[in-house]
């Protein structure tokens, strides 16, 4: 079974507050998305492995540590997961995206796919599927579906706002990924939107309602 790994920073959680409350314009939503999407970035690459290397300082010769191991990718779902690729590439700037598009059917709320773009070399990354929302999980589940088919193996996946019902549903179709998520909120409403949320996701970035 995955690991859910719930980041209680107190900079994620109370960005995280700013971009709940509905009065918070697309400007600032979309600010507090990236800033929030670096941090996470901090806590899903905690583990990438490590190796020394002979550098030159002004000084002296010396031992100093690098990052070793998988390239990495950020896999945004379209639309809401481009909100959080600037913050990961600030970070991880080597690291090449590749993109999903999805969307929830809206009377059954499943997804549909219209979308794929990959690297080309994707299979031998470490990818990050990232996407603010995790409702039934349809959408993030289906995600990593797609990375599979096309021979991804090294998959963690990062959300901001989740529903337990969603979460549940990754962990059970893809108990090999890892869940990184900010808040694991109360339930899902009658439209399958999370409750109490933060509405839209996409609508709320893009300014499309
Ligand atoms: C939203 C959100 C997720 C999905 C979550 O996208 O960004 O991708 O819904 O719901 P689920 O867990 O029930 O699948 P949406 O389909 O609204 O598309 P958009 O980002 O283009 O607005
Ligand atoms: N998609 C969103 O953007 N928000 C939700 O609460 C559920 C799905």
């Amino acid at each position: 079974m995955g690991k859910v790994h719930v980041i209680n920073h107190p900079l994620v959680q109370h960005k995280l507050t700013l971009m709940r409350r509905e009065d918070t314009g697309a400007k600032d939503f979309r600010e507090l998305l990236g800033e929030i999407a670096m941090l996470m970035c901090y806590e899903v690459t905690r583990d990438l492995p490590m190796e020394e290397i002979e550098i030159t300082t002004p000084i002296c010769k010396c031992k100093s540590r690098v990052i070793s191991g998988k390239k990495l990718g950020v896999i945004p779902i379209l639309r809401a997961g481009l909100g959080m690729v600037d913050g990961f590439m600030k970070l991880v700037p080597t690291c090449k995206v590749g993109h999903i598009g999805l969307y929830r059917n809206p009377v059954t709320h499943k997804p549909v796919e219209y979308y794929c773009k990959l690297p080309p070399d994707a299979g031998e990354r470490e990818l990050i599927v990232v996407d603010p929302m995790l409702a039934t999980g349809g959408s993030s589940s289906d995600a990593i579906t797609m990375l599979k088919s096309r021979g991804c193996k090294y998959i963690k996946l990062v959300c901001l706002v989740g529903a337990p019902e969603g979460i549940e549903y990754v962990q059970k179709t893809h108990p090999d990924v890892d869940i990184y998520i900010a808040a694991i909120d109360e339930k899902l409403n009658e439209n399958k939107y999370i409750v109490p949320g933060l509405g839209d996701a996409g609508d709320r970035i893009f300014g499309t309602k």
